[in-house]
């Protein structure tokens, strides 16, 4: 049998009876200014769902939803139905610092803790009990630095160098591990290369790839070519709306909504 993560058809396809979350109805007010308009998508167990659009149509207003970022913010109204794993994530009974465990994070711009790289992982594992014992911590610092393509690059100076005494590149991975420090679910990353130079985009790009295939990964980029190399599927919004959904093949190759069509071939990068 083909391998999960080789052909995005067969992971769109294997991931769809049984979504980790779902986005029913979605409508998001920032006072008067509707942001989202009956916005509705699944997220799958294991792939990676890019967000795309121009500037202002909501994606990362969406994206926070998901994670419920928005708690607490003055004039933000919510509407509409979230569910991860079936639950009902907006109720009494959700505590939403332990809901937004099960998501790691990752901003546009790195940005470590100022502490030892090492430091910037155990932190989290710590905080939530993650790893019990020095042998078990640096076990699991090590393995978030594995997985996040950066162990080789920092094994030597994990007590040495802070987080900031990393280049960009390595800062935006080193972030990757702090997320998964925390064994989320879901990794969110608005705009993860915005700020990178090429070759670390490409190494933090080909990271997407390898992290679909064991979490629900959702990134929004502004380049076409990105999403194209790292997405098995891709949703485009379009001023609050989401206008299409749909593997990252049948989006840009087949798109059907007219919007799509005028979005994908205008873009540039
Ligand atoms: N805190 C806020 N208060 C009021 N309006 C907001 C707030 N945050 C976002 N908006 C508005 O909501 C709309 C959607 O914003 P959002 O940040 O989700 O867009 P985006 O698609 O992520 O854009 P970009 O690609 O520029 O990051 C925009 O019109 C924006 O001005
Ligand atoms: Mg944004």
């Amino acid at each position: 049998m083909q391998e999960i993560g080789q052909d995005p058809e067969m992971r769109a396809q294997l991931g769809a009876t049984n979504p980790r979350m779902t986005v029913r109805g979605l409508s998001l007010w920032y006072g008067a200014k509707q942001a989202l308009k009956d916005v509705s998508f699944d997220l799958h167990q294991r792939e990676v769902l890019a967000f795309i659009g121009p500037s202002g149509c909501g994606k990362s207003t969406a994206l926070k939803c998901l994670n419920r970022m928005h708690d607490g913010v003055r004039g933000v109204r919510i509407d509409g139905e979230i569910r991860f794993d079936g639950s009902e994530i907006y109720n009494d009974a959700t505590d939403p610092p332990v809901y937004r465990r099960r998501f790691g994070w990752v901003a546009q711009k790195p940005n470590p803790f100022p502490w030892s790289i090492y430091e910037n992982i155990a932190y989290g594992a710590r905080i939530h009990g993650l790893a019990a014992g020095k042998a078990a911590l640096d076990d699991h610092v090590e393995d978030c630095l594995r997985r996040a393509m950066l162990w080789e690059e920092v094994k030597e100076s994990l007590h040495a160098k802070t987080g900031l005494d990393l280049s960009g590149g390595q800062q935006q991975r080193l972030c990757i591990a702090r997320a998964l420090g925390t064994q989320p679910d879901v990794l969110l990353m608005d705009e993860p290369t915005g700020s990178i130079d090429p070759i670390a985009t490409a190494r933090v790009e080909e990271l997407m790839v390898d992290l679909g295939r064991t979490h629900s990964v959702v990134v929004i980029t502004h380049s076409m070519m990105q999403a194209r190399r790292v997405a098995d599927r891709v949703a485009h919004f379009h001023m609050g709306e989401l206008v299409a959904i749909g593997t990252t093949k049948e989006i840009f190759t087949n798109p059907q909504d007219k919007r799509t069509m005028d979005f994908i071939t205008g873009a540039v990068g």
